[in-house]
């Protein structure tokens, strides 16, 4: 038979590439087997959050109703649980010794053992000297410098009275504790970074005033640790920022002064310093109906004139910011006072907004822990160096029975799978991702993890 010279060189060219096609397919064969093995052997070397995100539930029985208080239905407005949280705010009932649990279940790093590394949310918490931890209100500065975490809150270290039967429980100002960790779980007092005034009492920081909520950011231009607390007098008709600053994140802190900002009343308020650098301030004003949120000036201590009003009539307050994957999100209360309340989840593309609501963030337990957001109010959000999208929720269980005996509920926060709610802007197609908070009795962080990855 005749082959042409043409279909002899066609052949050839189709022999070739199946022959590049099968080397082809081989190589990416290869890949693919390398791929998947080195994804695992990293992966068996990452510490994984999946552990954090088990939902554990709860039983325990509610006491029944008992005689509501008028005054704290006048307060909170009617709520399904106003009876129980009554009760478990009333030092002398069950209810409340068991959210309470005595000092003989501290959390204790002097006893490490078995217990050693795990968070316990609501136990008696001691520092490595073995004092309770008094940091209330607070917030978690991880030092470059010093490989350390800080944490700073209110100390409360004293009696609860107060001024007129009609007024919030306080304690004076003792000042603003300091505690440093490398682990965030043995905590060792670097003692009040700020205290409160003694004698001179037009001082911002007079005993007989307030001092909430403060928070402190490294500013990498000027090399200085910024202070910034809620200030207010006993009434809380100040409602004020204030500012104070130090060379060390263990002070002391020198207290520079305290104004309304933008002119308005600012009660609780948080900062939150951006990737690049870009600090910013939300304040509870106009009474507690909105948040307000403004950049800080290039050395921190004072607001820029740019500000936007979010969340307008919505009633929130505690708020916790964080950001995770390009997004900003924010955890709030409502406005209770010392009593708990539900927390709401709040996401936005840009930190100065609109920020949208996402819906309640909390996760197992039952009902009654989920409405109270564990018996607690947010505080601060703390990231979690190597693991993305993972979070530390840090609240007060308040006691105002007995302020300085407020409990610590510290709880694994994640962002991950469809939002359930978004209330505002998405025509009921949600785009975010779901924050949740998840309670465990006891928890730790996982395995392999450890402040190396910051
Ligand atoms: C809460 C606030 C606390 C404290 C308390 C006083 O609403 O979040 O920081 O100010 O009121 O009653």
């Amino acid at each position: 038979m005749k082959v042409s010279k043409g279909g002899t060189k066609m052949r050839n060219k189709q022999r070739k590439s199946s022959v590049l096609n099968f080397v082809w397919g081989l190589v990416g064969f290869a890949l693919i087997v390398w791929l998947f093995f080195t994804s695992r052997i990293n992966s068996s070397h990452q510490p994984s959050a999946k552990e954090l995100e088990k939902v554990e539930e709860e039983e325990f029985r509610l006491p029944p109703p008992h005689k509501v208080n008028p005054r704290a239905v006048k307060r909170r407005g009617s709520h399904k649980y106003s009876k129980v949280i009554d009760e478990y705010l009333d030092a002398s009932s069950a209810l409340h010794d068991s959210f309470f649990p005595s000092e003989t279940s501290a959390i204790n790093p002097q006893k490490g053992g078995n217990d050693s590394m795990s968070f316990y949310p609501g136990r008696v918490w001691l520092d490595t000297s073995g004092n309770a931890i008094q940091a209330y209100g607070g917030g978690i500065l991880y030092d470059h410098k010093t490989s350390k975490y800080y944490w700073y809150g209110e100390n409360r270290d004293g009696p609860t009275y107060q001024v007129h039967p009609e007024g919030a429980r306080r304690v004076d100002i003792i000042g603003v504790s300091c505690y440093s960790s490398e682990d965030l779980w043995s905590w060792t007092n670097e003692g009040i970074v700020l205290p409160g005034e003694r004698t001179d009492i037009t001082h911002d920081l007079h005993e007989s005033k307030v001092l909430e909520r403060p928070k402190v950011i490294y500013n990498d231009g000027t090399g200085q640790y910024v202070m910034w607390m809620h200030i207010d007098d006993a009434n809380y008709t100040r409602a004020s920022v204030g500012v104070a600053v130090s060379d060390s994140p263990t002070g002391p802190f020198s207290y520079l002064y305290s104004f309304r900002p933008h002119g308005f009343d600012s009660r609780d308020m948080t900062i939150f310093k951006d990737d690049d650098g870009t600090a910013y301030l939300f304040y509870a004003s106009r009474v507690n109906t909105e948040l307000h949120v403004s950049p800080l000036t290039n050395d921190y201590l004072n607001i820029t004139s740019a500000m936007r009003r979010i969340l307008i009539r919505r009633f929130r307050e505690a708020p916790a910011v964080f950001k995770a994957k390009g997004t900003y999100y924010m955890i709030t209360s409502r406005c209770s006072g010392w009593a708990p309340n539900p927390a709401l989840a709040h996401a936005a593309h840009s930190v100065m907004g609109p920020w949208e609501t996402l819906g309640n963030p909390c996760v197992g337990g039952n009902e009654f822990l989920r409405m109270t957001t564990f018996l607690s109010q947010s505080t601060f959000v703390l990231p979690l160096p190597g693991l993305p999208g993972t979070f530390i929720f840090m609240a007060d269980r308040w006691n105002p029975a007995d302020l300085r005996d407020s409990r610590y509920v510290w709880l694994p926060l994640t962002i991950g799978g469809l939002a359930d709610e978004a209330q505002d802007y998405s025509f009921g197609f949600p785009s975010w991702s779901r924050v949740s908070i998840y309670w465990h009795r006891k928890w730790r962080l996982p395995e392999g993890w450890s402040r190396r990855y910051t």
